[in-house]
Parts: structure tokens; sequence; C-alpha cells
């Protein structure tokens, strides 16, 4: 069955290559006409009208040295300037792309009159309109590529007079207004882009024009990207007529109305991106015929009625459905028979019931989110397919769940009631985190250290010039970017522009919140002529002459390592090039489809060899480093790349300095703002002790620890990339002369739980064990959402042997350090707790561990002991105005039990942990913040929370075990 499928979509492919060659050779016969018909009209009038209207244009565009001097434009000085090569009389085609083009676009443009490409993508300063002249350049056939400019203003209406045009690219650019119904003339378009600028108003058809013409027109229209814009208005049933579209991109609108039934007329579409906008009313079921669909963008819509019945999509790879209004269901049975998908997506969907087991055993599944609905029951999961890598199934009603030791996929339950169930025990990692993406990059310790001008390349621990190319795939498939998709598009990358292995390097990638992959793509050209490779790659790039077929549309953007316009080295030869490929790349686009189905298979087989041993290339060209780290979704960041993101390492930047060195705040080239810690003089460690680092920090995941991003180990470097936490440390808003803030008590519950979580992972879940040793203050951090998390393990330590260690260095901060540890030099996980301890008695207390030479524990305790709860008051934080005696009380006992001087009567993180939680779930059950929100003082309110004391009240909910308080049943929040 399977196999008929697949060879009817191969034959499907070779009848396609075959309309496609025979229009390639159609193209070349046409274009061979042409040539020889206007040869015999060459005249020396026509070759100066070229020359002086370049002239003119250059005028436009200030300080960039274009060559273009003389009177031969087809001399070899003419930058980006190509001609007719049979007469060398006439300008043909005008490629600058990437070449820092500064100013306006003149509209003398107009009068190259046999210009047949034009091509000025990403010049960022080439501003102000799109001359309407652009409208008379009718012999504009192989492109008009814009993109990547900042050019605004209306789409000049006269656009649609290049009935000729194969590619129009206008995207990326600020243009405002609604797309002119003249585009309806552009009748020989396959490639048309308007997607990212500001466009507004409905998609113009022809039954609304007074002309009887719209989009609907271009009915050679193959790509049709128009997302990211502020389109309205409902999808018109004509678009649904376009007969070639593959790719239909309308996402990120504020489109409306009904889905129209006729979209199933678009019979070859691949994919179908209509999410983030307002469509409403049920999906058409004629959905469910569009059979050539691999993916289905729905999500966050106002759809409602009942989930579409989709069980004819077999080639479906992805399913996005989320954020809509569908009546409550289950999990719908057809998706079992969808044997090809590889991510579904179905959050805040209203479902209902058990998802049936053999879900989790599609072959090719690799991601699966069914967060917020009203999943229930168990979760087996037996059978699982070895490409599962990820499962969110956050806030549902899950009551049970069933490991298997084969199970090594990440999973994220939190909000269920099965985490709150003390039979099940299940980690903190299952119940709290939730990892989007993990991705192994190759890191590698190269020591050397480059020229300004060239640029590390990683694999080969070279210096070499590197164009660096910010990638954005805007509907992947898949849902993980793993190394064997990293060497795919490696390889494919390579494979196209002639390079040779090593020659393309990913740096780092992620997915954005709306499920597109960004990715920095180093290209290192080799050989003579490097700034004509540049151009060549750029130009093809922008011209989408390359195809990867596995990433689906994608959109590029040069950063750095461009030609400097300046240097006037040839770029004569890249036009034919240019040419050449629109042509081949409709070859080879159509090669690669064929080759799809084979890719598939052997990315399948690579993946399982390439988990086996993802850092092959570790310490290539080093001899100290040993055997390759072992890294959990950290990254390898280029130098350079951290350069840029700190200005240069700028004071400006600088949000923090210690003993091993600077930290900075950095924004990374895909927007990411984090902390980026850069170690100096003493603090640099040999390869191998700062492979373990990255390897330990690598390996902890958890919502209440600092998580690690990547690295930076080059050019005599050792950088760390961490979360950044916008909130500082719980040490500065502890003596925060700030009376504004509002550090409540609940506030103070919290940060202690989130810390306790935190600590009680790297205890009890990390593998092998983890002791923080340095647990103070200044070590916890708050994120923009206040989220407490535990920073620095500079000093940790595995525990993988046994349960003590003696050290011969004792090791910490004064004021924290746990006495016994201190005299015994025995280094246990009750350390950690031991200055746990100190930190609660901050917290409440605002006082600094040791001050004026008053110890904080002795004090608290004396005062206890002379006077009870009500002398110990007076050492509490005066800001701290309300909060319920009772509890206070409670949380001073654990912190003392905590600063125990023998290690063995102290609790654990995890006891203490729960301990923290039913003090913040009674701050909750009382519906009591700790703010003075209603307007009483502590004492007023003290009875009301007394007697909703649960475990006073014999709240049936607490049982009493071994010492502490145990929650049987907390209802998730
Ligand atoms: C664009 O203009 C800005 C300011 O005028 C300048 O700083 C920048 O370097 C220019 N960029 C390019 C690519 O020429
Ligand atoms: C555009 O398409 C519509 C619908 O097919 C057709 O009626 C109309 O004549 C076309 N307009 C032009 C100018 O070809
Ligand atoms: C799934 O496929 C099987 C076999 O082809 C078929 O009998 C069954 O009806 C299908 N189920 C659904 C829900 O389409």
């Amino acid at each position: 069955m399977m196999r008929q499928v697949r060879e009817q979509r191969a034959v499907t492919c070779w009848r396609s290559s075959i309309v496609n060659l025979a229009f390639l050779k159609l193209l070349i016969v046409t274009v061979f006409l042409f040539k020889e018909k206007t040869s015999f009209q060459a005249s020396a009038s026509t070759f100066e009208s070229d020359v002086t209207a370049l002239n003119m244009i250059s005028r436009g565009w200030q300080a960039v040295n274009l060559g273009w001097s003389g009177n031969d434009p087809c001399g070899s000085s003419w930058r980006g300037v190509t001609c007719d090569k049979r007469t060398s009389t006439k300008v043909t085609q005008l490629s600058l792309s990437a070449v820092g083009l500064n100013g306006r676009l003149l509209p003398s443009i107009s009068n190259l009159v046999n210009l047949q490409l034009l091509d000025l993508s990403f010049n960022p300063n080439l501003t102000g309109p799109i001359p309407e002249t652009i409208g008379n350049m009718i012999n504009l056939k192989l492109s008009l590529n814009l993109q990547g400019c900042s050019f605004s203003g209306p789409i000049p209406p006269s656009l649609g007079n290049l009935t000729n045009l194969g590619f129009l690219a206008l995207n990326g650019n600020k243009l405002t207004g609604g797309i002119p119904y003249s585009l309806g003339g552009l009748r020989a378009v396959y490639w048309f882009d308007l997607s990212e600028n500001l466009l507004s108003g409905s998609l113009p058809v022809s039954s609304a024009s007074p002309n009887n013409i719209g989009l609907d027109n271009i009915t050679t229209a193959v790509h049709f990207h128009l997302y990211s814009n502020n389109l309205s208005g409902p999808i018109p049933k004509e678009i649904c007529s376009l007969p070639n579209l593959i790719h239909l991109l309308l996402d990120d609108n504020q489109l409306s109305g009904f889905i129209p039934a006729e979209i199933s007329n678009l019979s070859k579409l691949l994919i179908l991106r209509l999410d983030n906008n307002n469509f409403e009313g049920g999906v058409p079921s004629s959905i469910n015929e569009i059979s050539s669909l691999t993916e289905l963008h729905l999500s966050n819509n106002n759809l409602n009625g009942s989930l579409p019945d989709l069980s004819s999509l077999h080639q479906l790879m992805l399913l996005r459905l989320s954020a809509n209004m569908f009546t409550p269901e289950a999990v719908p049975t057809w998706i079992l028979n969808l044997t090809d998908l590889q991510t579904i997506e179905m959050d805040h969907d209203n479902l209902i019931g058990a998802i049936p087991p053999s879900l989790f055993n599609l072959p090719y599944l690799e991601a699966v989110s069914f967060q917020s609905n009203r999943i229930n029951g168990s979760l087996q999961f037996n059978q699982v397919t070895s490409s599962l890598t990820e499962v969110s199934l956050e806030n549902n009603s899950i009551t049970d769940v069933v490991f298997f030791n084969n199970n090594v996929f990440n999973i994220s339950l939190g909000g269920n009631p099965v985490c709150s169930d003390n039979r099940y025990h299940l980690s903190s990692v299952v119940c709290f985190a939730s990892g989007q993406q993990s991705w192994f990059p190759q890191p590698t310790l190269c020591e050397i250290t480059c020229a300004d001008s060239t640029t590390l390349n990683p694999q080969t621990c070279a210096c070499a010039f590197a164009l660096l190319i910010l990638f954005q795939f805007n509907a992947p498939s898949f849902s993980d970017f793993n190394l064997t998709r990293v060497n795919s598009l490696e390889t494919q990358l390579e494979a196209h522009f002639g390079l040779s292995s090593k020659q393309v390097v990913v740096g780092s990638a992620n997915f954005t919140d709306d499920h597109k992959l960004v990715a920095n793509v180093l290209i290192f050209p080799a050989g003579s002529n490097v700034q004509t490779q540049v151009s060549n790659i750029i130009s093809q790039l922008s011209l989408q002459n390359v195809s990867l077929p596995d990433f689906g549309p994608f959109l590029v953007t040069p950063l750095s390592g461009l030609p400097t316009a300046t240097k006037n080295s040839s770029s004569l030869g890249l036009g034919p090039i240019v040419g050449i490929c629109i042509g081949v790349a409709v070859v080879f686009f159509v090669l690669l489809a064929i080759g799809i189905y084979a890719f598939r298979q052997k990315r399948r087989a690579d993946k399982a060899e390439a988990i086996s041993k993802p850092f092959a290339s570790w310490g290539a060209g080093s001899k100290d480093s040993g055997s390759a780290p072992n890294l959990k979704g950290a990254r390898w960041f280029p130098y350079t790349e951290l350069k840029k993101a700190t200005n240069n390492f700028s004071d400006s930047n600088q949000i923090g300095a210690g003993g091993y060195g600077k930290v900075y705040k950095g924004i990374l080239l895909t927007g990411e703002v984090v902390a980026i810690k850069r170690a100096e003089g003493g603090s640099l460690q040999g390869a191998t002790e700062f492979k373990n680092e990255i390897e330990l920090l690598s390996r902890v995941h958890h919502r209440n620890l600092v998580g690690l991003i990547g690295f930076c180990y080059e050019q005599g470097e050792q950088m760390l990339v961490y979360e950044y936490m916008s909130n500082g440390t719980i040490r500065e808003h502890i003596f925060s002369k700030d009376s504004s803030e509002d550090f409540h008590w609940r506030r103070r519950l919290e940060i202690a739980l989130g810390s306790a979580k935190g600590l009680s992972y790297l205890h009890e879940l990390a593998n092998p064990p983890i002791i923080h040793r340095d647990v103070k203050s200044a070590n916890i951090l708050l994120d923009d959402k206040l989220v407490a998390k535990v920073a620095d393990f500079g000093l940790s330590k595995l525990v993988d042997d046994g349960k003590a260690h003696v050290s011969t260095q004792v090791k910490g901060t004064m004021g924290y350090l746990d006495p016994e540890y201190y005299m015994t030099q025995q280094l246990t996980d009750k350390s950690d707790v031991y200055s746990f301890g100190v930190v609660l008695l901050e917290l409440v207390t605002a006082r600094q561990p040791i001050e004026k030479g008053k110890y904080i524990v002795r004090e608290v305790r004396t005062a206890l002991d002379k006077g009870g709860f009500q002398a110990l008051r007076a050492l509490l934080d005066p800001s701290l105005r309300f909060y319920p005696n009772r509890d206070m009380e409670s949380y001073i006992n654990l912190a003392l039990r905590c600063l125990e001087e023998t290690a063995s009567k102290r609790p654990s993180m995890g006891e203490v942990a729960i301990e923290l939680e039913i003090l913040l779930a009674n701050v909750s059950s009382t519906g009591f913040t700790g703010s003075n929100a209603h307007g009483r003082t502590n004492d007023q309110v003290e009875d009301t929370i007394n007697l909703k004391n649960s475990s006073e009240a014999g709240d049936p909910s607490f049982h009493y075990s071994g010492g502490f308080l145990v929650p049987t049943a907390i209802e998730p929040k």
C-alpha cells in the first residue's frame, strides 16, 4: 500500500519533470530566438543609452564604488553588469545583491530597456519607493529581485505590465498599501513573494476588480508567499483556481471569514499555511481531498465545529491545529493512519478522552504536542517509535503514566494530576520542564587564533574568509533540528555550490515562536576569487535557485563577510551563471523532488548512526582535549557571533564581574537575549576541564536552573552563554532600597520554593547527582516572570560514587558554609541544604549572613530560645508586613532544621521543597497574597488564616509522614 503510494509519487514527479524539461527547452529556444532577432538591430545608440542609464541610476547611490567608469560597461570593470554575449552592446543583467547600496532606486532604471534580470536584493540602505517606471521594463523576464531592502510606499500598479517576468521577490521591505489588482497581469510568474511587508487590504481577485483582473489570473504561480503582512478579509474562492500552486503561505495576517471549500481545487499543494489569522467557521471537509498536502497549518484561528477528517492526507508530515475553538472530541483515530506524520500539534483544542497508545508508534513521529486539553486516563509508552523526541502534554487531566526502559524522549506532564500524585514520584523534569528543542552542534576545540578578517572553521580548525548567512525556514515539517538535519543542510549546500565537505558549517539554530527555524550558516569559499563566489552564493540563494526540499521554503539574510563595494574584483561572469541557474533550478528542483524519497530513507538510516557518535570532530587539531563532549542541547557559537552580540564586549554591555572574568549581556543574531560569561586570566581552564564544565552544565535542564545555551572555545577564549535573567539576583531584591517593589510574602515563598526545586533536581534527579557547593542569595536569579533560577555551578561537584566526598580544599562562601563540612571536609548534598537554610533566613530577615560581626543563624536561634516567636519577629524584615504568623513559624522551623549542626538531621532538598509547596498552597487556598490587598494588617488577617490552616483543621488532603507534611493530592494550578 505504502509502496504503491510512493511509486505513484515518483511517477508524478517524473511526469512533471518531463513537462519542466520541455519548458526549459522552450525557454532556451526563446532566449536563442530573441538573441537572433535583436542582434541585427544592435546599434551604437542603444549601447550609449544603456551607458547613460547606468550612470544616471548610479547617482541615486552614494558612497559605493562600483567601478562604473569609462564608457564600456561590457568590459571587465563594471561591477554587476552583464551584457548580451553575442554583440556585447546591450546590458541585459544588473546584479548587485548585498553590495551595500545606499540611497534610492531612480526612475531612470527603466532606461535600461534590455534588462532581463534586475537583482538589488539585500541592500538594506536602499530606501524610498519602487519607481512606477519599473513597469516599462517589459524585457524583464528572468527576475525582479528587490527582497531584503528598505523600499517603502505602495507597490506600483504598473508592475503588472511585466508580462514575461518569471520571478518576483519584493519580500522583506516596508511596502504599504494594498496589493494592486493589476498584478494579475504577471502572466508568467512562478515565484510570487510579497511576504514580510506592511501590506494591507484584501486579496485582490478579478471578480472584484473593475478591469476584471486580479491575482487569480497569475495561473503560472507555483509559489504564493504573502505571509507576515496586515492583509484582511476572506480568501476569495478564485485564489483556489490557481492550478500550479505548491506553496500557499498566508500565515500571520488578519485574514478572516470561512476557509473556502474550493481550496481542494489546489490539487498540487504541498504546504498550506493559514495559521495566525482570524479564520472562523468549520474547516471545509474538502481539505481532505488535497492528497498531495505535506504540511497543514491552521493554528491560532477561530475555527469551530468538529475536527476536520484528514484521513486521506497520506502524505501529511506536519499537522498543526492548535488554539482554535473546536467542539470537544477525542483524539481522532484517523491520525493513526497518517504514517508519514513527523509533527502533530493540537494544543488548546478541547481534546477529551485518552490518547490511543499506538499514536506514539507512528513510524516517523518526532514531536507530539497536546498541551492544555482535557486528555485523561492512563498513558502507556510501551510502543514508541525510535524517532520520537518530544511529547508535550502539559495541563491535561492525566492520572496515570507507565514508562518503559527504552523510552528516551523528552516528556512534559506539568499541570496533570499525575504530577501531584505522591505514588508516582515523577521527576520534576517530567513535571515542570518544557524543553522546546534540542539539537547537537559539532563543537570543536581548536587551539588557534584567527586574524580579524578571517573566521575559524570549527570543522577544520583553520582560519578562512567566511560568509555568515541567516536562514529562515518558514515551514519546516520537522520539530527536531538534530545533527542529521544539520549535516543534511550542510551537505546539500556544499553540493549545490560545488564546495567540498566542511566548507559549510551550521553555527547555531533555534525555532521561533511561530514555528519557523532560524539558523546561522557559515560558508567558507576556497580558492581564488572568493568575492565572486560570495556574490554568486548570495544571488543564487536569494533567487531561490537552491532547493532544500526537506526544509521547505526559506528566506536568507547575509549577515557578514559580504564583498566590499570598494574592491573592484571582477564580478563579471556572475550574470550568465544566474541566468543559466534559473533554468537549471527548474530541473534541479524536480530532480531533488524525486530524490526526496531516497533522501528521507537515507536520512532515517543516518539518524541512528549520528546519535551514536555525534561529536566525532571534537578535539580535531588539539591533543589534550580527549574524547568528544557529551552535550545535551548546548550550542557552539563562533567567536565572531558573540563579539557581535556584545558590541565587541563593550563596557555598556557588561552586567557583572567576578574572579572568573566578566559577564556581558548579548543579543544573538536570532534576537535572543543572553548572558555571556567570559573567562579571564587565571580562570581560563585546560581543554579537558572546560569540556567537563560544559558537559556538566549542558546536562542540567530545569525550570529553576539557569540554562546553558551554548559555549565558545576558540581564539584563546572560553565563554559560556546562558539564559539572560532580566531581574537580577534575589540578593539585589532582598536588599533593595526601592520601597515600591512588591517583595511580599507570597513572592518570597515562590522564590524559596523555586530555588529548592532547582537544587533538589541537582541532588536527586541529575544523573549523576550534582552538589552545588556555593548556594547563596547572589547565586539565585530571577527571570522576566520572576521565576527563581539557581545559577553558577562553578564549584559544583559530580557525585558519581557513594554519597560523601573528602575534598582537600573546602570551598564555598563565608556565612553560608556548612560547619560539619568545614570541620570534617566531608562533602554531601546536605551541605547545600545548610547553605539554603541561610538563604531562607536571608529572605525573611533581609540581613546579610554575617553582618557587623553577627551571624544570622545564631541571632535567630538566640531570639527564639529567649522569647519565642514574638522575639523573633523583631528580626524580620520590616518591609515584609503581611504574612500568616503560623506559616512564618513553620517557615522559620524549616530553615532551622536545614541549619542543624549534624548533616543527617537536616531534611533533603526534596523534603524542603514539599514543605515550601504546602506553605505556598496555604497562601493560595486562603486567597492571601501577602500583599496589602485587603488593606488589613498582619494581625487582622491572622485569625482567618489560622482557621483555614489545613494541617490544623484536619484537612484530609494532607497526611503526616515522617515528620513532614506530605500532600496526597494537590490540585494542579
Ligand atoms: C546603512 O546606513 C547606516 C546609517 O546611515 C550605516 O551605519 C550602515 O553601515 C549602512 N549599512 C550598509 C550595509 O551600508
Ligand atoms: C482573469 O481571470 C478571470 C477568471 O478566470 C477571467 O474572467 C478574466 O477574463 C481574466 N482577466 C484577464 C485580463 O485575463
Ligand atoms: C485506517 O486504515 C484502515 C486500513 O486501510 C481502514 O480500514 C480504516 O478505516 C482507516 N481508519 C480511519 C479512521 O480512516
